[in-house]
């Protein structure tokens, strides 16, 4: 076991609106953190992409950051954890290790028509026994699709070789490994598991699905577990091994000890994503779910979860702040919503980029239903933070009708558990307690314990359990006919969402 004293592991999570770096001791507590915003870029509606040069700047910037924050050089760092926004899709020249287009983002519904001709008589769920998802814009290999069609010469280019494909872990790996002058060019099971590209029992690249959708394996990166050195960083962290690679939905049960069948966490950020370990075995989602990878350590077996996944929870707080402009800081809605005893009858369905679980309808645009004159800016700040509870309350209504498993309580982390009105209308309408551990940072954390238990930081899984500790509890008070009145209401309010694109 490597020596612990004034030893620290650090992890960078890439995300969607930023990045921040963590530096973790070997109690599992924050050190010091750093963090900056990069550029949202919408070139047309529907339309999200990323500059994947400032995202490698950005990073950059918060480890250096992080660490003089903490005060220690790179010599004290024993491992290096990587998580990052999944799905976003980013194609380099290997040669100059420029970008060759900006990034697109997960949210980005583009290629919503190349999925329905994908797709063809078989539908949606073509590739589902393969990949665990239905066709959709969200997964990353349409989006390599669209590039390869669409950036003049770069077919020929990928055939040759010259062009490398990767999320966004692919792309910090090969630059922090050296980028031109020798990078690694890897993945891991979770990242590659969102691409729709990886088949879910072997663990490797599916040769229908690239012959499908015209994917050449000369871009693709080499599929490794979660948690196992992929090579040793130069320039800042020089000598530091990069040992941990998990897409942030699956650092975070890492991050939550979700290590048993029928744990469960939500993640409350851009959108949430609720995932349930449901052990050694792929679970296929008969109502709407992902089936999906939990973690892979080493060369142990993989975990498996199904996941809820949600387009957009947080950013409807955002679009509330920038686009409405009725409140200056996020924070702001809290004691706005809580300024009147309901929603005043309205409900809004924020489907921005068409519904996600357990919908998959490209088609489905944001409604606000229920008005009248009696409405205020304070009942629509209800009815905001309300979307996120009753989506989450859909996909946990799913995964219980998948998995035959009631959850009885739920683990939550992200930005929006600090609204204590949000997380006491989740309770109330799932019927369960929602608990925040002390370390609300649990992506960071699951990172940074990969690559802990990579390079022999922490012993094994019972250790990192051990770490987590409960901070908060809300536990259920609801009326049961109050909650079912209301979430009839909230399923009506869906179904004037679906179908509005024509
Ligand atoms: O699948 C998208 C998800 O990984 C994005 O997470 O936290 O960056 O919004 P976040």
């Amino acid at each position: 076991m490597t020596d612990t004293a004034d030893r620290y592991v650090a992890a960078i999570d890439q995300g969607t609106t930023s990045s921040r770096c963590i530096v973790f001791d070997h109690g599992g507590k924050i050190v010091a953190v750093d963090q900056r915003e990069h550029r949202q870029i919408f070139p047309k509606p529907g339309w999200v992409e990323h500059d994947a040069t400032e995202i490698w700047a950005r990073t950059q910037a918060v480890v250096a950051g992080a660490l003089a924050k903490a005060g220690i050089g790179n010599d004290r760092i024993v491992a290096l954890g990587i998580t990052n926004q999944r799905e976003t899709t980013v194609l380099w020249d290997r040669g100059t290790g420029k970008p060759v287009h900006n990034a697109i983002v997960w949210q980005d519904t583009r290629t919503a028509e190349l999925c329905a001709e994908l797709g063809g008589a078989d539908g949606q769920d073509r590739f589902r026994d393969r990949t665990g998802l239905p066709l959709a814009s969200y997964f990353s290999g349409p989006k390599v699709a669209w590039l390869l069609e669409h950036v003049p010469g770069l077919r020929d280019r990928a055939e040759r070789g010259e062009i490398a494909f990767g999320t966004i872990d692919s792309w910090l790996i090969w630059n922090l490994t050296g980028g031109v002058d020798g990078g690694r060019h890897v993945t891991d099971v979770t990242n590659a598991g969102r691409t729709m590209l990886m088949n879910l029992e072997t663990l490797r690249w599916d040769p229908e699905v690239l012959a499908a959708m015209g994917v050449p394996e000369a871009v693709l990166p080499e599929i490794r577990s979660s948690a196992e050195v992929y090579g040793t960083a130069v320039g800042q962290l020089a000598g530091v091994p990069v040992a941990s690679a998990l897409g942030d939905q699956h650092a975070a049960v890492f991050g939550q000890a979700c290590y048993a069948p029928g744990e469960a966490k939500n993640t409350y950020g851009t959108g949430s994503f609720l995932l349930l370990n449901t052990g050694g075995r792929p679970v296929p989602s008969k109502h709407g779910l992902l089936t999906t990878l939990g973690y892979r350590i080493g060369g142990e077996a993989p975990v498996y979860c199904l996941e809820g996944s949600i387009a957009i929870t947080g950013a409807l707080v955002q679009w509330f702040r920038d686009q409405l402009g009725i409140i200056r800081s996020a924070d702001e809605i809290e004691p706005l919503a809580a300024s009147v005893e309901d929603n005043g009858g309205a409900y809004v369905v924020p489907a921005f980029s068409g519904l996600f679980a357990p919908y998959w309808r490209a088609d489905a645009r944001g409604v606000v239903t229920g008005l009248t004159r009696y409405v205020t800016k304070a009942h629509l700040a209800r009815a905001v933070l309300e979307a996120t509870s009753w989506q989450t309350r859909e996909v946990v209504d799913a995964m219980h009708q998948d998995s035959g498993v009631p959850i009885t309580s739920l683990k939550v982390d992200g930005g929006m558990t600090r609204n204590g009105l949000l997380m006491q209308h989740q309770a109330d309408v799932l019927d369960v307690p929602v608990i925040r551990p002390r370390v609300a940072e649990t992506t960071c954390l699951g990172a940074a314990y990969a690559a802990g238990i990579a390079t022999g930081f922490w012993n094994d899984l019972d250790e990192l359990r051990a770490h987590w500790r409960e901070d908060a509890r809300w536990t259920p008070s609801m009326d049961a006919a109050v909650r079912e009145r209301e979430y009839g209401n909230w399923r009506r309010a869906v179904d004037r969402s679906l179908g509005w694109l024509q």
